[in-house]
């Protein structure tokens, strides 16, 4: 989905979240990619606050490091989009072609979108025909968050050629790293700081996506309400710091989150189970940060009573990235996934 774009050839993707700037750079090499750079850098907390830049000068420091860390040169770049000002949408609509939907797509999507059609970026991909009506995805972000995303992302030094929602770029890149193996039902999600992001895929095409508002900020602020600690350090022990509080004490607080947290992607599961013609949900892939939580995994899979596996953006691309350690990429890579799916858009595809 392009909610916004001029594409180019080469471009890097640079996922601005609440909790870290992550950069990743792809290079074509044969019919699939190598990974020429990735970079990370911290995102001051309470920079970006309920999907809102509210420091704007900290969010364009942070995209800085990341790039600095990743060491490109390359300034062509992907940004993405999450959260509540993010709609994404199956209609079905009277059978038409590709060119006479993008000429009434506005008039079509003004139904299915509860903000006002002259306030949003808007995109579509057709996912399925065939019959007397097609299904279109529908995606629109309001027209604010595209613009303040891009300007921030400007005013580090990039040059913005597409904006893309990041429940898409979980897509993107499960069809590189899964091509000719997309027959099972999947859903991907992506538990970040603020957001969770749900794509559910069938025959790799997506049939459901939701971006919930949930994530790591809610492990830390239990942890420091628990314990009594300032949330920066509440957020250190959630990423494994010893000190202050042990793992043991923390665990029956995560759980509490988790279960939480669980109930509401079990939701988004269910509102998919009732409203699709689809088949049983075969597998759960877990990435962002929060995929990292010692034990989240293996208790979301009794929750549900479903295999969950880690995502793995790279499982198709080679690590061939100067000064980056196959081993350390693979230990961050859940936090690379939104990233990797933006870098992967490629010039002319009309997604
Ligand atoms: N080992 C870890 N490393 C990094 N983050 C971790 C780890 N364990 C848990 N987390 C949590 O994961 C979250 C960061 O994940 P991620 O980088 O995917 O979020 P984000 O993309 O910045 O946020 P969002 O998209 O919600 O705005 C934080 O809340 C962080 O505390
Ligand atoms: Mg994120």
């Amino acid at each position: 989905m392009a909610l916004f774009g001029k594409r180019k050839a080469h471009v890097i993707g640079v996922d601005i979240g609440s909790s870290a700037v992550k950069v990743v750079e792809l290079k074509r090499a044969g019919s699939g990619y190598q990974l020429a750079a990735f970079g990370m850098a911290e995102v001051p907390l309470g920079a970006i606050e309920g999907g809102e830049i509210r420091e704007p000068g900290a969010v364009q420091a942070a995209i800085g490091s990341a790039l600095a860390d990743s060491k490109t040169d390359a300034t062509d770049a992907v940004i993405g989009v999450s959260g509540g000002s993010v709609i994404a949408k199956r209609v079905k609509l009277p059978k038409m072609s590709e060119a006479e939907l993008a000429e009434s797509i506005r008039w079509e999507a003004e139904q299915y979108i509860p903000f006002d059609i002259d306030d949003v970026n808007l995109d579509f991909q057709i996912v399925a025909g065939g019959g007397p009506q097609i299904d279109v995805m529908l995606a629109a972000v309001k027209k604010g968050k595209v613009e303040s995303y891009a300007e921030v992302a400007k005013a580090a030094g990039l040059n913005v050629v597409v904006v893309d929602a990041d429940v898409f770029a979980l897509e993107t890149q499960y069809e590189h790293n899964y091509a000719g193996e997309t027959n099972e039902v999947v859903a991907i999600v992506n538990i970040g700081h603020e957001n969770t992001n749900t794509n559910i895929l069938q025959g790799g095409v997506s049939v459901y996506a939701r971006d919930i508002f949930m994530g790591g900020a809610r492990y830390a602020s239990s942890i420091a309400q628990r314990f009594n600690l300032p949330l920066p350090e509440a957020e250190a022990v959630l990423r494994g710091k010893e000190g202050s509080v042990a793992w043991a004490q923390v665990g029956p607080v995560l759980e509490l989150v988790s279960q939480e947290l669980g109930q509401e992607i079990q939701r988004t599961l269910d509102y998919f189970g009732t409203t699709a013609e689809h088949e049983r949900l075969d597998r759960i892939f877990l990435s962002g940060g929060c995929a990292l939580i010692p034990g989240l995994r293996d208790f979301l899979s009794s929750q549900w009573g479903i295999d969950v596996s880690l995502a793995d953006p790279f499982r198709q691309v080679k690590i061939a990235a100067p000064g980056v350690s196959p081993d350390e990429i693979q230990r961050v890579a859940p936090l690379a996934t939104v990233a990797t799916g933006l870098a992967m858009r490629s010039p002319d595809d009309r997604r």
